[in-house]
């Protein structure tokens, strides 16, 4: 049976279109409606209660715009809230996180050490090295915090002297000097991907989570018969508070003006 209701998708500001491009991309006739809550950003220097709280908020109003599916498009909300929307939201929708979905990418490969980049929030919780270890026991996990990211990809900077000194300060870390791949788990650095590919000349296999959520949104649509038979689908974004970098990278990902409206859910 065809289902033609929106997936939602939300993140805190515009790292979450990394991850709605690529489903767009891969399943085009699927409609899509965005949340970022700029007006909290950055979501990695909170409380793991108050993403959690949030969260909730979000979903339930991407629920209330008749959203057959959610996909948590931030990796600090993924890592602090998943089990939380899932439990309080029982049925009532499919969740799919980031962080799962890059995990079972990543140990398909064997490697013997990778670094994971993300926010305080996503290493405080430890989400990554748990399960990366449910797969393989003796895989080295190093994790660094690289708070300054997010903020300096919201603000535009995606190219140029100052993330290249940014990124360059962080990843100059003797952990991650011998990391034979490394994990961008947020969902802001696939923007600044082939930047960080530069800094390590290019010696390093590097992941982010866009194409592999896209295809488990897939998968789990398929599974539940729930895919989208309309020739195109419907994109609306909303944010918390408008910005105009979000507006402009939005268009530019998606190639076109975007239908783009300010909400206050809280
Ligand atoms: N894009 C988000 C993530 O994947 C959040 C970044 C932030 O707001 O700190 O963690």
């Amino acid at each position: 049976m065809a289902d033609n209701r929106p997936i939602g998708v939300f993140d805190s500001g515009i790292g979450g279109l990394t991850v709605s491009k690529a489903i767009s991309d891969l399943l085009p006739n699927e409609s899509i409606i965005y949340f970022g809550d700029t007006q909290h950003l950055p979501y990695g220097d909170k409380s793991i209660e108050a993403i959690r709280y949030y969260s909730l908020a979000i979903c339930k109003f991407l629920l209330e715009q008749n959203c057959k599916m959610i996909v948590i498009a931030c990796n600090s909300a993924s890592s602090a809230a998943y089990e939380v929307l899932v439990d309080f939201f029982k049925s009532e929708s499919i969740f799919i996180n980031v962080v799962d979905p890059l995990v079972k990418t990543v140990v398909e490969k064997g490697y013997a050490r990778v670094g994971v980049i993300a926010t305080k929030a996503t290493v405080k919780t430890q989400v990554y090295p748990s399960k990366l270890h449910t797969f393989d026991a003796q895989l080295i996990v190093n994790q660094k915090a690289t708070p300054l990211l997010a903020p300096m990809i919201e603000k535009g900077f995606h190219s140029g002297e100052v993330s290249q000194t940014v990124i360059k300060a962080y990843l100059e870390d003797e952990d991650l000097a011998d990391i034979d791949a490394l994990l961008l788990a947020c969902t802001h650095y696939p923007l600044i991907k082939s930047e960080i590919a530069a800094f390590f000349d290019h010696r390093v296999d590097i992941f982010d989570s866009t194409d592999s959520v896209a295809r488990s949104v897939q998968a789990a649509l398929e599974h539940k018969e729930m895919k989208a038979d309309q020739e195109k689908g419907v994109y609306s974004f909303y944010l918390s508070d408008y910005t105009e970098s979000f507006e402009e990278t939005a268009a530019l990902f998606y190639g076109q003006e975007i239908d783009l409206e300010e909400k206050n859910i809280w």
